[in-house]
């Protein structure tokens, strides 16, 4: 199969008045399918450029961004915003904010697979097994404000992988939660890409986690400059 994403020759620049702002200058990248990458680089490198054009919630100046074998870019607004939630999950750090308030979180787990038609029996099938899987069996009647920030990032993360996505997409996702908080929720989402063969692209500034990874890319300035593999045996502990 071709990459789950292909970047080629990526250019983000933003306009501002007196100012132009290059966010990605020329970025090259493949990620293969099923891989899980951490993608490492100082503030204002272009990490969250990067993960929201290949999510299609922005599109390059110049160059080819492909996800999936598509180019977010070419689609119409609303086939676009179908694709994405067909076929990728997306995770932030703004738990709190991605959650809707007045939905109980089985229903925020499911809505996604509603809105794809889903029986009510595919869609209650799928809600127990994660709310199982993260952690939260007994809280799928609750409303989000009444869980901590570790539980609503839990739900976040159930509701990221509950259409299956072939490409999960997760900008510090931990960046709000405690140390021991954050490590369960990201022991969480490598368990569920590796158990689905989803591939992960995973913005993070925590050095410990790169070690748990497939391969870690390096951005700086918009450039892609390092590229590292690791050793099957070492990802897999
Ligand atoms: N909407 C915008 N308008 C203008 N400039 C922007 C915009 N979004 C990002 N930038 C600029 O693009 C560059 C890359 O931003 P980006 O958010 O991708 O960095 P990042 O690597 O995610 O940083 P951080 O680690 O702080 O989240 C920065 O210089 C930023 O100021
Ligand atoms: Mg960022």
């Amino acid at each position: 199969m071709s990459a789950a994403v292909r970047f080629q020759d990526v250019y983000r620049i933003y306009d501002a008045p007196g100012r132009a702002s290059v966010a990605l200058q020329g970025l090259t990248l493949e990620v293969a399918p099923g891989e899980l990458v951490v993608v490492l680089g100082p503030s204002g490198a272009g990490k969250s450029t990067l993960l929201r054009i290949a999510a299609g919630l922005d599109r390059p100046t110049a160059g080819v961004a492909e996800v999936l074998g598509v180019e977010p870019a070419r689609l119409r607004a609303r086939t676009a915003a179908a694709f994405r939630a067909r076929e990728l999950g997306v995770l932030d750090q703004h738990y709190a904010r991605s959650l809707s308030p007045d939905l109980t979180c089985r229903a925020t787990i499911g809505l996604r697979l509603d809105l794809q038609g889903a029986t009510r029996y595919e869609r209650e099938l799928r809600v127990d097994e994660l709310l199982e899987r993260v952690g939260l069996a007994d809280r799928g009647g609750d409303l989000p404000g009444s869980l901590s920030g570790g539980e609503q990032q839990r739900v976040a993360v159930a509701r990221a992988f509950v259409t299956r996505p072939q490409l999960l997409l997760a900008d510090e996702p931990t960046g709000n939660l405690d140390g021991t908080t954050g490590k369960q929720v990201m022991d969480l989402l490598f368990e569920l890409a590796r158990a689905d063969g989803t591939t992960l692209i995973l913005i993070t500034h925590d050095m410990a986690l790169a070690g748990r990874c497939d391969r870690i890319l390096r951005i700086a300035d918009g450039l892609l400059v390092g590229d590292e593999r690791l050793p099957a045996a070492l990802a897999a502990q």
